[in-house]
C-alpha cells in the first residue's frame, strides 16, 4: 500500500494503557478482574487498553475480554516459531490464542534472565511477523542515571532492540521508557524527567527510523504509575501511554488510571 499506509493505522498514538500484571493472578482471577475492569470502564474506543497475564492464564483472559474491548498481551516471546526450545513460546502460537501484544525486553527480564538488546531485536521481529503489538521496554538503572549515562543506554537500547523494524511498522510498535530506579519503589519519574527521556526516545526512534516512524510510534512510561499521577504523565507530549505494573493489579486503581484526564 506504499509509505501511507502507517498514517492509517488505527493504532497510531492512539493512547495505550496496559497493565503487566508479572506473576501474579491465576487464571480464575484474572478472567473475574477482567469481567470487573470491563463493567467500570465500559466502552473506550479512544484509548486502547491492555493486561498482560502470565502464559498460562493468556487462554481463559482472552475468552473473559471477548468483546469488552479489552486486549490481552503476553510478558515475552521467544522469537523461533517452533524446535528443540524447551520452556518457550512462540509468536505464532500466542497469535493462534488471541493475544494482541506482548511486552518485550522489561528490566526484570533483562535482569533475572540474561535478556539482550540483540534477543529484543529477535523477539520484536517475531511479534511483528506474526501481528502482535511490540512493547518495548527500555530504561537506566539508578547508578546509570547518577552517572549521567541516561541518554548513553537509551542510545543503545532504542536502535539495538529496534534494529529488525522497518519504517513502516513504527505505527504497530510502543516503546515503555522504564526507568529501573522507578520500577516497584514507589518513585516515579516527574512528569518532565518522563517526558525528557520520551522525546529522547523518539529522537533515536527519528534516527533509526525516520522522522515520520518517529511520529507515530507509541512511547510509554511505566515506574509507579498510580491513580494520582498519571493524568500528569499523560498531560506530556511524548508520551502516549502507561505501562502500569502494582496498580494494575487493582480493578479501582487501573480502571481509574485507564480513565485518566488529560490534565
Ligand atoms: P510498577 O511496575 O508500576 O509496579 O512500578 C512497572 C513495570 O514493571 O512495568
Amino acid at each position: 500500500m506504499g509509505r501511507s499506509e502507517p498514517l492509517t493505522g488505527t493504532r497510531a498514538r492512539r493512547p495505550l494503557l496496559a497493565g503487566n500484571w508479572k506473576l501474579f493472578k491465576d487464571s480464575a482471577e484474572g478472567a473475574v478482574f477482567i469481567s470487573e475492569l470491563a463493567s467500570v470502564i465500559g466502552q473506550h474506543e479512544d484509548r486502547e487498553v491492555l493486561v498482560a497475564p502470565t502464559f498460562v492464564g493468556l487462554h481463559e483472559a482472552v475468552g473473559a475480554a471477548e468483546g469488552t474491548g479489552i486486549g490481552i498481551a503476553a510478558q515475552d516471546v521467544f522469537w523461533e516459531e517452533e524446535g528443540a526450545f524447551t520452556g518457550e513460546v512462540s509468536a505464532i502460537a500466542l497469535a493462534a490464542l488471541g493475544v494482541g501484544a506482548v511486552i518485550i525486553g522489561h528490566s526484570e527480564r533483562r535482569q533475572y534472565f540474561g535478556e539482550t538488546d540483540n534477543w529484543v531485536a529477535l523477539k520484536v521481529r517475531a511479534a511483528l511477523d506474526y501481528g502482535l503489538l511490540p512493547i518495548v521496554c527500555v530504561g537506566e538503572s539508578q547508578e546509570e542515571r547518577s552517572a549521567g549515562l541516561t541518554e548513553e543506554m537509551l542510545s543503545t537500547q532504542v536502535p539495538v532492540g529496534l534494529s529488525s523494524v522497518k519504517a513502516a511498522e513504527a505505527a504497530e510498535l510502543a516503546i515503555a521508557y522504564e526507568p529501573i530506579w522507578a520500577i516497584g519503589t514507589g518513585l516515579t519519574a516527574t512528569p518532565d524527567m518522563a517526558q525528557e527521556a520520551a522525546a529522547f526516545i523518539r529522537d533515536q526512534v527519528a534516527l533509526a527510523l525516520g522522522n515520520e516512524a518517529a511520529g507515530l510510534v507509541r512511547v510509554l512510561y511505566g515506574g509507579s504509575v498510580k491513580p494520582d499521577n498519571v493524568d500528569e504523565l499523560m498531560a506530556m507530549p511524548d508520551i502516549d501511554g502507561a505501562l502500569v505494573g502494582g496498580a494494575s493489579l487493582d480493578v479501582e486503581s487501573f480502571s481509574r488510571i485507564v480513565s485518566y484526564r488529560r490534565a
